[in-house]
């Protein structure tokens, strides 16, 4: 039977492995639950069953809200009436999202020009203060790390454990789906806590009896911006501005999730991302936004012969494996990116059957 309609939402559905109690109150838009979709074009390629965990389709249209029902209900609990972050886009869309919700107040601090309109708008919208500096994402983290010295506001970027904690409830839900964790779980990285939250999902399970299977990690970083690949902080680029991040503040819950997994961290190029971007909503009619797109542009990588030296296909799967690709944002947040790469100029035509037949055929 569905839980009550007041009931919904990640903590409502997971209390007993999250740090709430009875005197949490509990700021919902019922996010999670979100859709594990079957792939068969990606399922045929990989010679595997392949699925898509489509987190475009949580409230705000990302994965972050699963990390911000807690975080903001954790503040909530110790008294904040202000949140802070940093963010790429979908972090500042979730505070100010939540924050609303709450009836507080929310601070987004983001590098100028580069933040897609969707997210942009949503800042606005769920009435946040937005703050565009001229610097990089990881400079605007710098300037929260320093507004949290100070005091008097609550961080909810995932450098607050209380964001990591909400977002495993993804590999909860993938665990319950699938009846245990995949040979393989393939996600992007930009901050890497995601990656970290996901790890740290599928060891709890495991731990508890849930899944007798733990995953290979995978994280990809778009080529321009792949500090944990590299080994060293960047100045970012890429077109996928979600993960333009030169220096991840869980840089080492990435290396962990990666080594303890026999996992890996690779690198994909925009070109690659567009181009999977383009093939999954084409193919699939799945629409996501360019840095979710890493996923699949990453998983064809893996399937091709510029796979890196760690690559867990180097080894054929056993008969059966499962492979989980986290989409961690829905199209709609960037409809720009595609629009500047592709030729998406409809063919006007009169208004009369000959006319619009021409052009169709
Ligand atoms: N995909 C999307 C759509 C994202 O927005 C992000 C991160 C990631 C992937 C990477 O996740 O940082 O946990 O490794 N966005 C953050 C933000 C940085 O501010 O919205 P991560």
């Amino acid at each position: 039977m569905n839980a009550p309609l007041h009931d919904r939402g990640v903590i409502a559905g997971y209390k007993a492995y999250l740090p709430v109690t009875g005197a949490t109150p509990i700021i919902s838009l019922n996010e999670g639950s979100t859709p594990l979709i079957h792939s068969p074009r990606l399922s045929e390629r990989a010679g595997a069953e392949v699925y898509l965990k489509f987190e475009g389709l949580n409230p705000t249209g990302s994965f972050k809200d699963r990390g911000m029902t807690l975080a903001i209900s954790k503040a909530i609990e110790r008294g904040a009436d202000t949140v802070i972050c940093a963010s790429t886009g979908n972090t500042s869309a979730a505070a100010a999202a939540y924050a609303a919700r709450a009836g507080i107040r929310c601070a987004v601090i983001l590098p100028a020009g580069k933040i897609a309109t969707g997210k942009l708008v949503q800042a606005f919208i769920y009435g946040a203060k937005v703050v565009a500096i001229r610097g990089n994402f990881d400079d605007a983290l710098r300037l929260v790390r320093e507004f949290g010295e100070v005091g008097g506001v609550s961080i909810v970027n995932s450098i607050n454990p209380d964001r990591i904690e909400g977002q495993k409830t993804a590999s909860f839900e993938i665990i319950e789906e699938l009846g245990e964790a995949p040979d393989i779980h393939i996600l992007p990285v930009g901050n890497a806590g995601n990656i970290t939250a996901y790890w740290k999902g599928y060891r709890e399970f495991h731990a508890a009896g849930r899944s007798a299977r733990l995953p290979k990690m995978v994280g990809f970083q778009a080529a321009g911006s792949a500090p944990i690949f590299h080994g060293h902080p960047v100045d970012p680029h890429t077109v996928a501005t979600a993960i333009r991040i030169g220096n991840p503040a869980s840089w080492e819950g990435a290396n962990a999730a990666m080594k303890e997994s026999g996992g890996c961290i690779d690198i994909v190029t925009d070109q690659e991302i567009l181009d999977a971007q383009c093939w999954l909503a084409s193919h699939e009619g799945i629409f996501v936004e360019p840095a979710s797109a890493a996923s699949v542009a990453g998983l064809l990588k893996c399937l091709g012969d510029e796979r890196c030296a760690a690559c867990p296909f180097a080894t054929p799967l056993r008969g059966g494996a499962k492979i989980v690709l986290t989409v961690t944002g829905h199209g709609l947040k960037d409809p720009e990116a595609p629009v500047r790469h592709g030729n998406f100029v409809p063919v006007e035509a009169d208004a009369d059957l000959t006319a619009v037949r021409r052009v169709l055929d």
